[in-house]
């Protein structure tokens, strides 16, 4: 048997560089030094996109491993010894405990893993998103795996003709369920379209023996923490090519700048724009939310690379027209839908508001018609 390799993305934000923009590059130095003195890793990239550090490792683990996990919540807390010195915005914002208890799902980091043996070329993406929530990922994963006008390997590779199995979580009710691309494609997108509570977890090939394709950081803080602590900005691994979406089959789903949910105060919505990765500095209103792209070739475990994909001169108009987007969004001001509906604000400050307010509301004395009018205007009908 073949020996496993497991790719983690284990990301956090642990302090903003000013604001909610960046990270401070001795937050990058600490986080690339802790991980090159763990003897736990085959290989490590450190990177950012926005506030958000994701630190990218492969190992001989498996998933959930809770010496990996470990590690990556003592270099999370490393830099926040850093973000505290420089006071730097939010600092350990991310990490909602004080101890570490084996695993930093719950716990506020966001995790996306997998486990598999490594092919004999092995490209695979690591997508990053800042001032957005997991459920970004739901319309370019349907798209990759599931749309053919997207993806033409799907139509042209008879290995995709099976089709891909997605695991969707409802970030809701704790519950998951698998659906089956495409004899399922309505049943997928009835759900998935619902994005602020429907997730996809992880995507499965299933005609390469349920090989796994993708996999996504899911959790929202504000959930587990009860409370507004910054918007989960998510992070996507995407394995490509042999079978599965070519890498440009997989980054095509983002040269359309689709709306998401973050943005100023985690409480707007916005077009996520694909950005290279040196202009993935969300300053306008704090946003417009961001996504970049980095290229790997896995060889024997280690990084090769990466190349900043979004960087292509071909995602400027997206660029362009999320900017088009957002001057939009902008004029509506403090209107729905470019800030969230009530039920996405209830994790934000709104319930304090309707709290501070509660008294002042009066019952509205309705008046109806009587009830015999009522039934004699149906009788005419
Ligand atoms: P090449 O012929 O350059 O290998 O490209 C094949 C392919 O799949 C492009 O998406
Ligand atoms: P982050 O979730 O990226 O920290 O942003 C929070 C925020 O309030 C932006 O305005
Ligand atoms: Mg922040
Ligand atoms: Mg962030």
């Amino acid at each position: 048997m073949p020996e496993k390799l497991t790719l983690s993305v284990i990301k956090a934000d642990v302090g903003g560089y000013v604001g909610h923009g960046d990270v401070h590059p001795r937050l990058m130095d600490k986080a690339r030094e802790v991980l090159a003195s763990s003897p736990l890793l085959v290989d490590a990239y450190v990177a950012r996109a926005g506030d958000d550090i994701n630190l990218i490792m492969t190992h001989r683990r498996g998933v959930d491993d809770p010496e990996i996990h470990g590690l990556a919540w003592n270099t999370f807390k490393a830099c926040t010894e850093v973000a505290k010195e420089l006071k730097l915005y939010g600092a350990g914002q991310d990490l909602l405990v004080d101890a570490f208890a084996g695993n930093v799902k719950g716990m506020g980091p966001g995790v996306c893993e997998m486990e598999f043996v490594e092919r004999p070329s092995e490209p695979i993406i690591v997508f990053m998103a800042d001032k957005t929530e997991p459920g970004a990922w739901n319309l370019p994963l349907f798209k990759m795996f599931a749309d053919p006008f997207t993806n033409p390997g799907l139509v042209i590779d008879p290995s995709m003709h099976d089709g891909f199995s997605f695991e969707i979580h409802d970030l809701k009710e704790t519950r998951k369920v698998f659906l089956s691309a495409p004899e399922e494609l309505y049943d997928i997108l009835m759900f998935v379209g619902a994005h602020h509570r429907f997730v996809i977890k992880h995507v499965f090939s299933r005609g390469l023996d349920g090989m796994v394709c993708a996999s996504s950081t899911t959790q929202k803080l504000a959930h587990v923490a009860g409370r507004y602590v910054g918007k989960d900005d998510p992070s996507l691994i995407v394995r490509c090519q042999s079978g599965l979406p070519s890498v440009g089959e997989a980054l095509e789903p983002f040269a359309f700048p689709h709306l998401v949910g973050g943005w100023m105060r985690g409480s707007h919505c916005g077009p996520l724009m694909p950005c290279s990765y040196d202009r993935c500095n969300p300053s306008r209103f704090d946003g417009p939310p961001r996504v970049v792209a980095l290229g790997f070739q896995i060889a024997n475990g280690k990084l090769v690379g990466p190349r900043d994909l979004f960087a292509d001169v071909a995602f400027d108009r997206a660029r362009e027209q999320a900017n088009q987007i957002a001057d939009y969004l902008r004029r509506l001001g403090p209107f729905e839908p470019h800030r969230l509906s009530l039920d996405e604000m209830e994790y934000t400050t709104m319930p304090q508001l309707m709290k501070r307010l509660a008294e002042r509301f009066q019952p509205i004395e309705e008046v109806r018609p009587p009830a015999e009018a009522l039934a004699a205007a149906v009788e005419t009908d």
